[in-house]
């Protein structure tokens, strides 16, 4: 597939869950003042339009319409997002397991990830976006001029994840969720449909024994490397 040639600064960040994406991408967007590209939010979205619509995930002409045409907005009020599906709020639901796992099914699906290419493009507008992803760099802005692949051990993943977990009150344990995190990797990295990979020019980080601020620092240190900030 072409990769779009916009002249508008795109930053590709990729990763596996857990591996510290969401926090990066956030901060950065707001440290440079560029746009900020949540395309899990997208896969989420689009699973829960579906599921309220009666649509099956065998459907796939109805899913790609819906991918294209389905009404949704990213409303920023000071540091919150607001997710909005048909107009309704719907941020919280989009978060829980069950909207991840219907967005993880749709995720699968060719005919979707094509359909939602350009939703995902349009997002690029100057001065500059964040992207955060599986398949930024290796499809969506293929030709973005930097891209970071973001990882950490499974361990360390769902260590995170459990912490989360333990302070919304839901004690699940660690082991589960290091089982979790493994499988959900081997379905994102063996899926045929862009799978989850590093692209050949992305620089990779470990965030497994860095710290949120560290982390940031080093994506600072490369983009003025880069001769980008
Ligand atoms: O990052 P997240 O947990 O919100 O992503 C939800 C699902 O969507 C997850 O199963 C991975 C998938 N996804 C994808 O396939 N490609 C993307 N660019 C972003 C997310």
């Amino acid at each position: 597939m072409a990769a779009e040639h916009s002249p508008v600064t795109v930053i590709a960040i990729d990763g596996p869950s857990g591996a510290g994406k969401g926090t990066l991408c956030r901060r950065l967007a707001s440290r440079l003042g560029y746009h900020y590209l949540d395309s899990g939010a997208l896969y989420r979205l689009l699973g829960l339009a579906a599921r309220r619509r009666g649509i099956d995930f065998d459907n796939l002409p109805a899913l790609q319409v819906l991918a294209e045409h389905m009404d949704i907005q990213f409303k920023t009020d000071q540091d919150r997002v607001a997710v909005l599906l048909e107009g309704e709020d719907v941020s919280r639901e989009l978060r829980t397991e069950q909207t991840g796992a219907l967005a993880s099914q749709v995720a699968t699906l060719p005919a979707v990830r094509e359909a939602l290419l350009q939703r995902q493009r349009d997002f690029a507008r100057a001065p500059g976006l964040v992207a955060d992803g599986r398949d930024m760099g290796t499809v969506v802005f293929s030709d973005a001029p930097l891209k970071i692949y973001l990882t950490a051990s499974a361990q360390e993943r769902a260590a995170r994840r459990h912490k989360e977990l333990l302070a919304k009150g839901e004690n699940v344990s660690l082991a589960a969720l290091v089982e979790q995190v493994r499988l959900r990797d081997e379905r994102d990295m063996n899926r045929d449909a862009s799978p989850l990979r590093p692209a050949a020019d992305a620089v990779q980080l470990d965030t497994s024994d860095l710290s949120v601020d560290e982390v940031m620092e080093s994506v600072l240190a490369i983009l003025a490397l880069k001769k980008m900030a």
